[in-house]
């Protein structure tokens, strides 16, 4: 890190340390200053980082880190289809996906979309034959976007039923049989290099499941989300029925891409497209706003202060509402493959520490089951709070206004705390959170909601000088597993007592 890192970091360091309760009493704007509320295209979101720790004196710290870092650059660069992987050589143009990008890649993106949007159609309107139910395969990225796009859009008067298998276990993949007819079904093979085990094992099982079950050309069954084409047609799948998506855009970063096309078809065309503009509307807020006002990088300098200057090795993210029950496990990819690094983007040692633990749950059950640790537990654990204004549900209201009310609740009770003179009784307090408030969850606030994350990803790396765009670091179990796979191999006495006792 330069003369001017080290500067901001001093400065941020010497930064004295005010409760949460002080700063809201000796500040009557903070409300205003730190709870942000953006128009987007699916109704308003409310960005509420008021009970984070962050007061001006951080704001002007982070930003002059923000600059040292090359904060301005690197987002122009990442905007500019320019390489932001230099690991791997690649840019990373997901927001191309979304219409905001280098413009020959935003075009490129389009002319892909127009050709997922005839296949989507035409698959709604019967020219593969009867389709009523579709097996997804794919793991990580190619497979937590989907399901989460489905689970939060497609719940009530789904256009197809969607299962999405992931786990090489082959009890997932039995479960959607068991689920599923076998004439009306497809298979959407779902992998940007079309080569990642679990996923091709589990399709070569899903057409043999076909085949065995009276469809006569199982091939012609698949549909492949890759970008990796001339892969996927060495595997047998017709050119017609290859939906590609740009080497560009990451695996973690590919929902906005084919691999979308499941949303596409539980979901309605027009639901995903409405995804793809609430994206776009947060892309150009993070590439057009600056310093705090931008919001994904507020919530990174919130991120840093907890990660840096506190030592928090956690943050957790609520969401309280059950359609967004899988946005936890969504964030824990983003964050952790992107951000779990400890080389720095000019390959030297990173000096302090990278991204934290990512965990969460839905609301209210997490209360019942791990708040306890959040309330009275001795490490400090940053909370992101997520829900939405309009209810999901149709029954009494009670429910949904219960509902919030427990979600604010725990915001201002982990804030507050409680003195008592039992020790067992009494909570801390000053314990951070932040809430993101959507007017209502729909399509385009989901888009708004993950696109917001993905920067706020970018911008954290950007802060602590790593690259979120590579992941090697996923790489060595998978050798070592097809090693073992292969045979011949000699291991730890460990891991052989284990192969032995397994019979492998
Ligand atoms: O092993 C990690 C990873 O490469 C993820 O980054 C990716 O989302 C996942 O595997 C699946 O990869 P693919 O889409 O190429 O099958």
């Amino acid at each position: 890190m330069d003369q001017a890192g080290q500067s901001a970091w001093q400065r941020l360091r010497a930064l004295p340390r005010p409760k949460l309760s002080e700063l809201f009493a000796a500040d009557g704007e903070r409300l205003d200053q730190f709870a942000t509320k953006l128009d987007l295209p699916g109704g308003a979101i409310r960005f509420d980082w008021s009970k984070t720790h962050l007061d001006s004196a951080h704001l002007a710290g982070f930003a002059e880190l923000a600059e040292a870092m090359g904060f301005a650059e690197r987002r122009a660069a990442l905007f500019a289809g320019a390489v932001v992987n230099p690991s791997e050589g690649r840019a990373a143009e997901h927001t191309a996906e979304r219409g905001v990008g280098k413009d020959s890649s935003v075009e490129e993106a389009a002319a892909l979309h127009e050709r997922m949007r005839l296949l989507v159609e035409a698959i709604h309107a019967g020219v593969l034959g009867d389709v009523r139910h579709l097996i997804h395969i794919g793991i990580g990225g190619s497979a937590l976007g989907p399901a989460l796009g489905i689970d939060a859009l497609a719940r009530d008067g789904a256009l197809c039923d969607v299962h999405v298998v992931s786990n090489i276990d082959g009890c997932a993949l039995e479960a959607a049989f068991a689920a599923c007819d076998p004439a009306t079904t497809l298979v959407a093979v779902a992998s940007k290099t079309f080569t990642t085990t679990e996923t091709m094992i589990n399709a070569a099982s899903a057409l043999a499941w076909l085949g065995s079950n009276g469809v006569d050309d199982a091939y012609g069954r698949v549909i492949a989300l890759t970008a990796a084409p001339d892969k996927a047609v060495e595997w047998g799948v017709d050119e017609t029925r290859i939906l590609p998506f740009p080497e560009s855009v990451g695996g973690r970063y590919s929902l906005w891409s084919s691999i979308g096309f499941p949303i596409a078809l539980a979901a309605g065309w027009d639901a995903f497209a409405e995804i793809l503009k609430g994206a776009a509307a947060i892309d150009r807020h993070f590439r057009d706003s600056n310093g705090a006002d931008n919001l994904p990088l507020r919530a990174a300098f919130a991120d840093v202060l907890y990660t840096h200057l506190r030592g928090c090795q956690t943050r957790a993210c609520f969401a309280y509402d059950e359609r967004l029950r899988l946005l936890p496990s969504y964030l824990q990819q983003l964050e952790m493959e992107s951000n779990g690094k400890s080389a720095t983007i000019d390959g030297k040692p990173l000096e302090g520490s990278s991204a934290p633990i990512t965990w969460g749950g839905v609301g209210t059950d997490a209360q019942h089951a791990v708040f306890q640790l959040l309330h009275q537990g001795t490490v400090l654990v940053p909370v992101d709070f997520i829900a939405a204004i309009q209810p999901g549900d149709d029954l009494d209201p009670a429910h949904h206004r219960n509902l919030l009310a427990n979600c604010f609740g725990q915001g201002a009770a982990l804030m507050a705390g409680r003195e008592s003179a039992d020790r067992a009784r009494a909570y801390p307090g000053d314990r951070p959170s932040a809430t993101i408030l959507c007017d209502a969850l729909n399509p385009a606030t989901l888009g708004a909601l993950i696109a917001f994350h993905e920067h706020r990803t970018f911008a954290n790396a950007v802060l602590i000088g790593i690259n979120p765009f590579d992941q090697f670091g996923v790489e060595l179990g998978k050798e070592i597993a097809k090693s073992i796979e292969k045979g011949g191999a000699r291991f730890d006495p460990s891991t052989e007592a284990l192969l032995q006792a397994a019979g492998i």
